[in-house]
């Protein structure tokens, strides 16, 4: 929510900034903006609307300068507008602030400086950072900004420059992401590590309440009592290629694409020599004693919970509970030292889902992130972490990260159930070889797209359609579904087959597409008398089961045919045409299929 970039060095910041800010735009992109310091003054551009606006607004200004901050922005406080926009600054032009996060107690602050004279020029909550350094403000910017930080609350990543200081940014972190990276005379700061990519592949991870004093060749880092610190250098593993579109015309296609490669690298990483190992994160006593596990997460993240709680049920016999993380935190939940708690998040950033792995932490239980972006605010937070292998996820709508977190929840009922002595070593191996199969089996998917591109071309046209499926094909459908709302903007909604008829089916008519997922095969005549019914209606069914159901392919007017894999891993096979029926879907209504309206990949605010 929000991306912000700083850079100080030999190069040209504006480049780097604006380069950084590309590889941010998937954090929000309401308006962009760049501060730079030229000739002892701060000079400030921004502009509403992507970041291509900023780019074609800059291209004739002269900007040269070493040091430069920018923000790309998703609106939380005030219009998107250019004045709403970051770097806020000060009347007098000697301070410039890039924010993501919120200043909870802006308003208070707002009118005490409004009392001392201060003019605000914007609707946002971080105007009141840039005056309140300002007014505290007495020749030196690290002091007056640590200052400042007392008398704020709320969640915020910041980047600040000062006039007179044309050699030093300044950043401070609270329950919002920020990554400084380490180059050869030249530092810089961003709230994700692609940002920086193409200059370091080494970074600090701050910790919360870290504040740093960045020049071209010096980095220092103070706790929040303002004490030096030592933080670890971490070498990130991948590069900028893959943070790049590497030939594909877009993020999400791509994505789509690497889930083989993103499967196998997750399989392999708790797999060795056929045995799958989680006892970094487990003991043998801890799993003894939980008698219930909590898996929460938000959107995707959820749908992968449920998965999760599928394979926990039918392989291992566990108990568990999934649920939303907005809701968990303020449910009252039931929740102690006997309880697993399972936090799932690609980023590793979302609110919700931070809160609620703090509340389930307060009340005893031991806490495990499920994630993809190594040293994330929740792997921090978290007493174990389990990294998905997806790699980074850019486009806003989530694919391979979506199947990595399936994997490991299903590896990790396999691993919980062999060790409860619930299924044989033979029968474990038997379910790891299903899962190296599925590589192979969703490349063939990905080889036949034509059939999906005929759909897309019906579903183009249509307003609202629905998702089904029995069991945990339910949970299937609701991920097809966000997946199809999300980029093409046509309500959809989910349901278990079986609950249609309660109410919802007086809103078929000739032509309501409802896809359906027929996966299960010991559910299959129901789902098929299901699929009948609504056929009665004038429903236009589209089918996703394996290619050997003759019997769905009967009943249905469009058939996208998977290969053959056992039921309880199922999703990994059949949420593939779903996820390439919104892209296509997407493509064919000509949205911006990456970056959709109101969305942002990391959801930073409540
Ligand atoms: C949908 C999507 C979102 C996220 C959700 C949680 O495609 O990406 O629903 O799954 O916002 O985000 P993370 O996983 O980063 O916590």
């Amino acid at each position: 929510m929000c991306g912000i970039v700083g850079y100080i060095g030999k190069g040209d910041a504006k480049t780097v900034v604006l380069q950084g800010l590309e590889k941010l735009e998937y954090r929000g992109y309401d308006s962009a903006g760049i501060a730079v310091i030229k000739d002892s003054k701060i000079m400030i551009e921004k502009k509403k609307g992507k970041l291509k606006n900023l780019e074609n607004h800059l291209e004739n200004l002269d900007l040269e300068s070493h040091i430069g901050i920018g923000h790309t922005r998703w609106a939380t406080h005030g219009e998107p507008s250019d004045r709403n926009s970051h770097p806020h600054f000060t009347e007098d032009m000697s301070i410039a602030v890039v924010h993501n996060g919120i200043i909870e107690n802006y308003a208070t602050l707002k009118s005490e400086l409004i009392q001392k004279g201060y003019n605000f020029t914007s609707d946002t909550d971080t105007e009141v950072v840039a005056h309140l350094i300002h007014s505290i403000y007495e020749g030196d910017l690290f002091s007056a900004l640590t200052k400042a930080l007392k008398l704020l609350r709320g969640s915020y990543a910041l980047g600040v420059i000062h006039k007179d200081f044309p050699n030093e940014i300044i950043c401070t972190r609270k329950d919002s992401p920020l990554v400084i990276g380490l180059g050869e005379n030249e530092n810089l700061i961003a709230s994700d590590v692609p940002a920086i990519l193409k200059y370091t592949k080494n970074v600090y991870f701050l910790e919360d309440g870290d504040i740093a004093r960045l020049t071209a060749d010096n980095v220092e880092i103070f706790d929040k009592t303002l004490v030096p610190v030592e933080r670890e250098i971490k070498v990130i593993e991948w590069d900028y290629e893959q943070a790049t579109k590497g030939g594909f015309p877009h993020f999400m296609i791509k994505e789509i694409f690497e889930q083989p490669k993103s499967i196998e690298e997750t399989l392999n990483r708790r797999i060795h020599d056929g045995i799958i190992d989680f006892s970094d994160v487990l003991t043998e006593d801890e799993i003894k004693k939980f008698n219930m596990i909590h898996i929460v997460a938000c959107g995707t993240a959820y749908h992968a919970g449920l998965q999760g709680q599928y394979a926990l049920r039918e392989i291992s016999g566990v108990n568990s509970l999934v649920e939303i993380a907005s809701e968990y935190r303020y449910m009252n939940p039931f929740v102690d030292e006997n309880t697993l708690a399972i936090f799932v998040s690609q980023s590793g950033e979302t609110l919700d889902t931070l809160a609620a792995l703090k509340e389930a932490k307060a009340r005893g239980a031991k806490t495990i992130a499920i994630t993809n972006v190594v040293g994330s605010t929740i792997s921090r937070e978290a007493h174990k972490t389990i990294y998905t292998m997806a790699g980074p996820e850019i486009a806003v709508a989530s694919t391979k990260a979506y199947t990595t977190q399936v994997i490991i929840l299903q590896l990790l009922s396999i691993y919980l159930a062999e060790k409860k002595g619930r299924i044989s070593k033979e029968k474990a191996s038997d379910f790891i070889k299903e899962l190296y199969s599925v590589s192979e089996k969703i490349k063939t998917t990905l080889d036949n797209v034509d059939i999906i591109k005929d759909v897309a071309e019906f579903m183009k046209d249509k307003h609202n359609g629905f998702y089904i499926g029995r069991g945990v094909d339910f949970a299937t459908a609701l991920e097809g579904s966000l997946k199809m709302k999300e980029i093409t903007y046509i309500h959809t909604e989910a349901f278990p087959a079986g609950e249609l008829k309660h109410g919802s089916i007086a809103l078929i008519e000739p032509g309501t597409p409802v896809v359906v997922v027929a996966m299960q095969t010991n559910l299959l005549e129901k789902t098929i008398s299901n699929i009948k019914e609504l056929k009665a209606r004038g429903a236009h069914i589209v089918t996703v089961a394996r290619n050997s159901c003759l019997e769905a392919k009967e009943v249905s007017d469009e058939f996208i045919g998977v290969g053959e894999i056992d039921d309880v891993f199922s999703v990994l096979l059949a949420v593939i045409p779903l996820q390439l029926l919104s892209y296509f879907t997407s493509i064919k209504k000509g949205i911006d299929v990456d970056k959709p309206r109101n969305l942002a990949k990391s959801v930073t605010v409540e």
